[in-house]
């Protein structure tokens, strides 16, 4: 068996991740992998449920491939992801010319699945792990060249259960996966050629939490911090919770890890914060920054935040707006509210007028972009080191990562991808950074 195969990934890195490993698992069947679905012959749908919005997407996706079947287009449809798991079969009955439907625990029966789908067998897998044996896929570089930056997971699922998400229904518990293998996945695509491992999980903080092995994540980012030629380490996500000072001493410790942070607050009120089940106050976040910038002072921080959620006031607004100008976040993703089925948050009335909420993002929005403007024009002028990922999104450049996670795109052979260059920045755009190379002389 033999063919093309088109995956369209929504969502966060987990789902990133598990591409790629059916990428690897379709790959050892033979299938090559394409960026163009008119010419595949199997084409996935990786789907994220986290607000209604992606949600979505993905039906509108689905559905032109299957009008395509329905004009007798010869082709492998499938659903994978966090909606498959949430829906299961009612998918196939949904939509009839959709093969397979695969939850997020199920992806090692892929290939069987697509090939029951070539002899005309749909089916719908959904089952999670046996309690205790979580299954973890492995990278396989054999069958899927790795990038020069990569994610690795150290585990699966999340039992922080905030008020409003559904990820905890969707991927289940928090497993944590083995330290050996962690590092062993590390050195496999190192050995292949990555430069930058990034350690994803929905809280990576909590890493090792009912594990035999005793292993935290302190420790652990110590012995991915070991593998020989390894250039850069990064994690993500943090829960300001469990971001303890153990781990922000290795900022300051292990010279392989960025000065970088992702760190979701969702909210700047105290009650919103409590509503929402998050486990910390904004004076508390504001510490966790700290704590952060005490060890990394040229750090960037990221985040997360919500508006909108219910009962979530004028004044509790101005709270998040508050936290923003006191952080100044490097980078902030911001989210209107979408109740979630199941969820603990669905119960309240969804009571931020559609209007309100989208007047608040707007602002926040407005003031975020002024943020970022400011402190990307702050690198005007400074030579910063440049891990070079490959060409620019418009293609006539390169493109790589400053260790603060800050893109710069700039004009040079393509033999310098994946080396650390450094990059006299000229300009500071809304959302990268603009500059040359800075030949040193010889
Ligand atoms: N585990 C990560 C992120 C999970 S989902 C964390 O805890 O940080 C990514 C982001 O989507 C969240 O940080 C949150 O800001 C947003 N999100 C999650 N559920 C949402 C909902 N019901 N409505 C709006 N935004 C939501
Ligand atoms: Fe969702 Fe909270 Fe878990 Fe993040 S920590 S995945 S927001 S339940
Ligand atoms: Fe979405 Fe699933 Fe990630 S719901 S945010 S793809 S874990």
């Amino acid at each position: 068996m033999a063919g093309r195969l088109h995956i369209r990934t929504f969502g966060c890195q987990m789902n990133r991740y598990d591409s790629d490993r059916m990428a690897e698992l379709l790959g050892a069947e033979g299938y090559a992998l394409t960026d163009e679905p008119d010419e595949a012959d199997v084409v996935l749908v990786n789907t994220c449920s986290v607000r209604a919005r992606p949600e979505r997407k993905v039906q509108a996706f689905l559905q032109r491939f299957a009008a395509d079947k329905r004009r007798g287009r010869t082709l492998v449809l499938g659903v994978t992801g966090c909606v498959a798991q949430q829906h299961g079969e009612r998918w196939l009955a949904r939509i009839p010319e959709l093969d397979l439907v695969l939850g997020t625990d199920a992806i090692p029966e892929l290939p069987a699945m697509v090939r029951d789908a070539h002899g005309g067998t749909r089916r719908c897998e959904v089952g999670e792990d046996p309690d205790g044996a979580p299954r973890f896929l492995e990278a396989h570089p054999a069958h899927r060249v790795p990038g020069i930056s990569e994610l690795v997971t150290v585990g699966k699922g999340c039992d922080n259960y905030c008020a409003y998400c559904i990820v905890p229904l969707v991927r289940g518990r928090e497993r944590s996966r083995p330290a050996g293998a962690i590092v062993d996945e590390v050195r496999r695509l190192v050995e292949a050629g990555t430069r930058e491992i990034t350690l994803i999980g929905q809280n990576v903080n909590s890493y090792g939490r009912g594990q035999a092995e005793g292993v935290g994540f302190p420790a652990l980012l110590d012995r991915v911090a070991g593998v020989g030629g390894l250039v850069r380490l990064r994690f993500t996500t943090s829960h300001p919770r469990d971001f303890s000072e153990e781990l922000a001493r290795r900022f300051g410790e292990l010279p392989v890890l960025c000065d970088w942070l992702h760190l979701p607050f969702q909210a700047g009120a105290d009650p919103v914060l409590k509503r929402m089940n998050r486990g910390y106050t904004a004076a508390e976040y504001r510490d966790k920054v700290a704590l952060f910038r005490e060890y990394a002072p040229e750090g960037a921080v990221g985040a997360d935040c919500i508006v909108g959620f219910p009962g979530e006031t004028d004044a509790d607004f101005m709270a998040t707006m508050d936290l923003v100008e006191a952080v100044r976040f490097d980078q902030l993703f911001s989210f209107k509210y979408s109740p979630r089925p199941g969820t603990a948050s669905a119960r309240l009335p969804d009571d931020v007028p559609a209007e309100v909420k989208a007047e608040r993002l707007r602002w926040l929005q407005a003031r975020q972009a002024e943020i970022t403007q400011e402190k990307n024009r702050a690198f005007m002028g400074r030579t910063v080191d440049v891990l070079v990922e490959g060409a620019s999104a418009r293609g006539d450049q390169l493109s790589g990562r400053t260790t603060t996670n800050h893109i710069v795109n700039f004009i040079a052979e393509a033999g310098r991808i994946g080396s650390v260059v450094p990059v006299m920045v000229e300009e500071g755009l809304a959302n990268s950074l603009r500059g040359r190379l800075a030949l040193t002389a010889a």
